[in-house]
């Protein structure tokens, strides 16, 4: 048995407004008493003041979704680490499926992302997954660890401060979980990664993400390597995110 205790992220994307990001924090806190694992959500970047009063002194803590490779400068449109430091952000999501394919975001520079939010005292939450065409050219594998390798060849002894998220591309938004086993499977493979870069590796979390909902995540979340969850849509209702924060509780 490890000692990991389960970490369940929001990851809202694009989502929201002011009036409705109040009103599903509202619902949220109200059902959290049954809650006991670690749980945050990860707002755009306009919502992160707004979030940081609404989440003050409650048990969900607060991400951002993505931050810049540069510390500061002539970067328009950039959000530093430093940044969401002011704001208090306790997990930065990097390298998002969404950010490497719409973005052209390379593992170097996820790697150099996920560093400046350690420099600032931040958890990246560093995305790895393989497309449809990967998995099915049998390259699973191998794409995982590459992009795992970029961010452990950047990050060296500070390795064991991130989170890790295996998010399989063909099962974002498109209702397709993992099974179990294929997360599993995928999930020991990067457990192992890590131990090879770091004696602490069984305190990093490495959580699914994936079209994860209250029906598929309890099987997923009792694999022994799955610490944990990465949450699109089911993130953006109350009663599902609420579901979901109540398996990994049990
Ligand atoms: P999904 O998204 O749960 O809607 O599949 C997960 C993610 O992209 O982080």
């Amino acid at each position: 048995m490890t000692m990991r205790s389960k970490l369940m992220l929001g990851n809202w994307k694009m989502n929201g407004s002011l009036a409705d990001n109040a009103s599903l924090v509202s619902e949220l806190l109200a059902g959290m008493a049954g809650v006991h694992c670690h749980a945050a959500v990860c707002v755009p970047t306009a919502y992160l003041a707004q979030l940081q009063n609404l989440l003050a002194g409650s048990a969900l803590e607060l991400g951002a979704q993505d931050v810049s490779a540069h510390e500061s400068g002539p970067f328009t449109g950039e959000v530093s680490a430093k940044m969401l430091q002011d704001f208090a952000v306790r997990y930065c999501i990097v390298g998002h499926s969404e950010r490497r394919r719409y973005h052209a975001e390379s593992d170097a520079l996820v790697a150099t992302k996920a560093q400046r939010a350690l420099a600032a005292g931040i958890t990246p939450v560093v995305c790895v997954g393989e497309s449809l065409a990967e998995r099915e050219a049998g390259q699973t594998e191998r794409v995982v660890k590459r992009q795992l390798a970029a961010v452990i060849h950047a990050n060296g002894h500070c390795i064991s401060e991130i989170v890790v998220a295996y998010e399989p591309v063909w099962a974002i938004g498109t209702g397709l979980t993992a099974t179990p086993e294929q997360a599993q499977q995928v999930h020991a493979v990067l457990r192992a990664q890590l131990q090879a870069a770091t004696a602490h590796a069984d305190r990093v979390s490495i959580l699914y993400g994936g079209s994860m909902s209250a029906a598929t995540s309890a099987d997923l979340l009792a694999q022994p390597d799955v610490d944990g969850g990465l949450i699109g849509a089911a993130a953006l209702k109350a009663s599902d995110f609420l579901a979901l924060l109540e398996t990994a509780s049990r």
